[in-house]
């Protein structure tokens, strides 16, 4: 699964506007945020790494291996219980596969008599006729199902598995039992160019959301960023190819046909624009990943100096307000040259911590994304390259165990990507 580390990043706050009735820049969400830290308002519960799919963009961490360990039930319980009491609204269940993990229906049931909205975010393997009956039993509201691309062989070769027909059945299956269902679609150079299919696919399938996310470049996808990142060329007919697709749907909706939202959520490393990375570090999400870590972004384990707590020895409660994980970075008051100055220092909080430490070595540092940063050449190289095509002579590296393993003894995610 990659697609939570897409969505984090602006696309929840209409997410939650259309999912929950939370708008994040209405009057209601300023006075939930006007002291800060406000509530998360959005819980997701990794209950596993392990997955069938092997996706060369995978947002689990590349280390995923030696963190197998998975919290029991019990422990699932009481976040649940402990997340809602602090005022979370929303409870995603992602992995890795979350229906690896057979006391899911126990654990969205308990979230449902909570009063959470609850997400399943699946690869859709597993989701049988019976699991779909029990999920919806247990109080399920919404799916969300990734595709890979419009296309069966680079669908199936991309996850590294046979998936596709699966897929379509899984659609079918959620529509049967009148799920709402979100299409999520990882974009990048190799399934760019198959935009146009995408959505009419996923008309076709009768999805209420469809997120087309360009893929952000970490973990996974930065290890193979080099073969995923598109040309600005591409990015552009992409742009196009929704932007007419929109007005087709518009045009139907008022003629009171379907409707289908289109998200396109925006890359970052071509439009120079660092992002509001997941709405604000420990702003609106709080992480719990299978072995009870809790982290503000998925992949923030990795920052070095900083230690996160984890749901065995914290209460939810201590983690959110008062663990120096997750007040680290809050606001602006961490910030140094060119942030501590920078007009914009409130609207893109700095832009991603992780992003900054995978690219300048600094979690403190601006985000390389941006023009200001000492270290926007490395991205603009980046860029520069996907537009000259040239395509790493190295394979890409599917997200597998063995892989995870062998990877950890590479120096540092930049010597990842560089090769080195
Ligand atoms: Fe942006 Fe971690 S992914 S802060």
């Amino acid at each position: 699964m990659s697609e939570i580390r897409q969505q984090a990043d602006g696309q929840v706050a209409a997410l939650l506007a259309a999912q929950v009735g939370v708008d994040t820049a209405s009057g209601q969400a300023q006075a939930l945020f006007a002291t800060r830290p406000g509530p998360p308002l959005w819980l997701l519960a990794e209950v596993t790494y392990r997955c069938p799919l092997h996706c060369v963009f995978c947002y689990n961490p590349t280390d995923f291996a030696t963190h197998e360990q998975e919290l029991d039930t019990a422990s699932w319980l009481r976040v649940l219980r402990e997340g809602r009491e602090l005022g979370a609204v929303q409870c995603g269940f992602s992995g890795g596969e979350p229906l690896v993990r057979d006391d899911l229906e126990e654990l969205i049931a308990e979230a449902h008599r909570l009063g959470y909205y609850t997400n399943l975010l699946t690869s859709g393997v597993g989701l049988t006729p019976e699991r779909a009956r029990s999920l919806k039993a247990a109080g399920l509201d919404h799916v969300q199902l990734s595709f890979q691309d419009s296309t069966r062989e680079v669908n199936d070769f991309l996850s590294h598995t046979k998936t596709f027909a699966l897929k379509h059945k899984v659609a079918e299956l959620i529509k049967r039992e009148g799920w709402p269902m979100v299409m999520n679609v990882v974009i990048h150079r190799l399934n760019i160019d198959h935009l146009d299919t995408i959505i009419a696919l996923a008309d076709e399938l009768g999805a209420e959301y469809v997120e087309l996310a360009n893929s952000q470049y970490y973990s996974w996808a930065l290890v193979n960023r080099d073969h995923l990142l598109p040309t600005r060329a591409q990015l552009a007919a992409a742009d196009a190819t929704t932007a007419a697709w929109r007005a087709r749907i518009e045009a139907r909706v008022a003629q009171g046909g379907r409707a289908m939202r289109l998200f396109f959520v925006v890359p970052d490393y071509h439009d120079g624009q660092p992002k509001k990375c997941m709405n604000g570090w420990g702003n609106v999400f709080l992480t719990i990943t299978p072995d009870g870590t809790a982290l503000p972004c998925h992949t923030a384990r990795m920052l070095p100096g900083l230690s996160f707590p984890n749901v065995a020895t914290s209460s939810v409660r201590e983690i959110w307000y008062e663990s120096e994980g997750f007040n680290r970075y809050r606001g602006t008051g961490w910030m140094k040259d060119p942030c501590t100055t920078c007009p914009d220092r409130e609207k893109d909080l700095g832009g991603c911590r992780c992003q900054a430490y995978m690219l300048a070595g600094d979690p403190a540092a601006a985000d390389p994304v941006c023009p200001k940063s000492a270290h926007h050449p490395v991205v603009q190289a980046a860029v520069a390259a996907a537009e000259a095509g040239e395509v790493p002579a190295r394979p890409m590296v599917f997200r597998d165990r063995k892989n995870s393993l062998a990877m950890q003894t590479s120096a540092s995610p930049a010597a990842v990507v560089s090769g080195s």
